[in-house]
């Protein structure tokens, strides 16, 4: 539950935010709500940012922050990385939007089935939320079934399907103007819980595909368990059910070739988002040729009208996102990228939790690579041990005050938690860690923690 609280914090977060203040006040005239995405909703009001270079990024009223949005994971590589704005600019001269084919994609979705173990065949989107939509239809048209399992709390973007089952009480769509017939066709697990799959299989025979974040769902906040993921395999295998990945987050961040390699478990379809464009516009599906064929054109009508997957998007691999995501990629098959990051995640999550031990404070900093989470409260560590889906999300918003507190000291979470980068080092790390201390005194102060 969000605080609603006006300590302190928040009036000397309205003092020295007026800027975005009088910008969230004009914005809510003409865009409805104020903003653009729902997870930057902050009450009272949001920050506006004026420009990015490497972990920082300055906002409107002039303050410098050290960024662990890193444009919603996107950013491997930091704001403005060198060989994407080298790729960008090449790329600029030679124009940004052909209507054709052209050899950037080809040489994208190489690099993705080189490194994406699972990733026979791809298909570009030009976000997360249509690469699930896509995967799941490919998956119900390759399977002629039409359910389809997901696990509480995992997010796999906005769309109709993907909303059923993401917000707690999870029998109700995460959002109103969702048809009851869509949400009927979504059946709703628990994280690994490998019985509550079974169930599920057993009581429905016309299930087409298994969805989840196998780096732990919303984000890495509920945590994986490898175990799971071996077991859900063999499950869905011995069914002849699609099992889907979604690497939008984990993607060439928990390894090269995403959780799945990491966890060495491989799925039929991944979807793909974020890394893979190189901060710009862009998603992918990426699977076994079995399935994605689905997609291709035979040259028969009556197979191409009656019995093939229709994919269209007017800016699907546009010659910039192509470019990024190509430039992106090089740079991960390298291999250290991913690993760079890590290490920093790994040293943040420790110094984190080593601030919370210092000051008295209950809560926990956790999650896997480059991603981290902080939780505040009593029972967090047992929340996370039992997979208490509703405590875990229930604590994300409990952080609204923090994240107020943080943004006063200098350091821009992405709500409850956020990304390292190749581009955040030792200095931002001290940063980021002794800005939490005092924000974590300020919120102590109001009696808060
Ligand atoms: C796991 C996961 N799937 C899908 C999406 C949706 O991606 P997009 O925001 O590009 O639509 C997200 C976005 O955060 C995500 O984290």
């Amino acid at each position: 539950m969000a605080i609603t609280h006006q300590g302190a914090i928040d009036q000397q977060f309205e003092r020295e935010f007026a800027g975005s203040c009088r910008l969230y006040q004009r914005a809510r005239a003409t865009i409805a709500g104020g903003i653009t995405h729902d997870s930057r909703n902050l009450a009272p009001f949001p920050i506006y940012v004026t420009r990015a270079q490497g972990a920082h990024k300055w906002d409107v009223d002039g303050h410098e922050l050290v960024d662990h949005w890193m444009g919603h994971g996107a950013l491997l590589l930091g704001h403005n990385a060198e060989p994407i704005k080298a790729a960008l600019a090449a790329q600029l001269e030679l124009g940004t939007h052909y209507g054709a084919c052209h050899e950037a994609e080809v040489e994208w979705a190489e690099l993705i089935t080189r490194l994406i173990p699972s990733a026979e065949r791809v298909r570009f989107t030009m976000s997360g939320t249509e690469a699930t939509m896509l995967a799941l239809r490919d998956a119900r048209a390759y399977t002629g079934k039409s359910k389809v399992i997901r696990f509480a709390a995992h997010f796999h973007g906005w769309h109709d399907y993907a909303l059923v089952g993401y917000q707690p009480p999870f029998e109700v769509p995460a959002s109103t103007g969702i048809p009851g017939e869509v949400a009927r066709t979504m059946l709703i697990a628990r994280s690994n819980d490998i019985d509550s799959v079974r169930r599920l299989l057993d009581q429905h025979q016309d299930v087409a595909a298994v969805i989840l974040e196998p780096g732990g769902g919303s984000n890495g906040i509920i945590p994986p368990d490898p175990a799971f993921l071996r077991a859900l395999r063999a499950l869905t295998a011995e069914r002849g059910v699609v099992l889907i990945f979604d690497e939008v987050i984990t993607g060439f961040r928990y390894a090269p070739g995403g959780a799945q390699q990491r966890y060495g478990v491989i799925p039929d379809l991944t979807t793909l988002a974020k890394i893979v464009a190189g901060g710009l516009p862009g998603g992918a599906v990426a699977g076994k040729a079995a399935i994605m064929d689905v997609q291709v054109f035979k040259g028969v009508l009556e197979q191409d009208r009656f019995h093939r997957v229709l994919q269209q998007g007017t800016f699907n691999a546009n010659p910039l996102s192509a470019a990024a995501g190509t430039a992106m990629l090089r740079v991960v098959a390298e291999g250290q990228a991913t690993a760079q990051a890590e290490r920093l995640g790994e040293q943040l999550r420790a110094e984190l939790n080593a601030v919370l031990k210092r000051r008295g404070v209950a809560g926990l900093a956790y999650g896997e690579a480059s991603v981290f989470q902080i939780l505040l409260g009593e029972g967090i560590e047992e929340a996370v041990r039992r997979c208490d889906v509703e405590r875990l999300m229930g604590g994300r918003g409990a952080v609204n005050t923090l994240r107020k507190a943080l943004l006063l000291e200098g350091v821009d979470l992405m709500r409850s938690g956020g990304f390292t980068s190749t581009a955040h080092g030792d200095a931002e790390l001290s940063r980021t860690v002794s800005a939490f201390d005092r924000a974590l005194a300020r919120v102590q102060a109001e009696g808060l923690a």
